[in-house]
């Protein structure tokens, strides 16, 4: 726990992705994905995984968290508002590379908390550790 040191926040947040992973619409997998952004304001914003029909535009947990958390103003509150992200999965999946790249563009790096679906921890990694660098314009950003 580098970045976020109370236990309490990460048990929370890991209960949070738990609880919403419950809410997934994931009709064509049968994955149940659900997330959690623990935010320098101390708010917690949850999101599931929205699967379409046409496969592409399925909303990832992660990303749908990320839209939540946006969507209330942590963004503009503060930039670089992310403390820690817990993904709860049946199995401990980790967030895949776009989700990580999103997840960049509001924190230079997070913790992150891999948990099952019994909320139990199975991976602690960082954002930096999963994705090193990232794209980035340059000259402009
Ligand atoms: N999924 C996420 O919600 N987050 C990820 O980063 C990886 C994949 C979802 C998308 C789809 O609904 C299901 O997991 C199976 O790929
Ligand atoms: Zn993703």
């Amino acid at each position: 726990m580098r970045y976020t040191n109370e236990v309490d926040n990460i048990k929370q947040l890991i209960a949070a992705a738990k609880e919403v992973r419950l809410n997934s619409y994931s009709p064509y997998s049968k994955y149940q994905v659900g997330a959690a952004i623990l935010c320098a304001s101390g708010q917690i914003y949850a999101g599931c995984n929205a699967e379409v029909a046409s496969y592409t535009g399925t909303e990832h947990a992660e990303t749908a968290a990320l839209a939540s958390a946006i969507s209330a103003g942590e963004a503009l509150a503060k930039p670089h508002f992310i403390e820690a992200v817990a993904v709860v999965t049946a199995d401990g999946a980790y967030p895949c590379g776009n989700c990580l790249q999103r997840l960049t563009e509001h924190t230079d790096d997070c913790d992150i908390y891999v948990a099952n679906d019994q909320g139990e921890i199975l991976q602690q990694t960082t954002l930096k550790k999963m994705l090193p660098v990232r794209f980035k314009l340059k000259n402009k950003f």
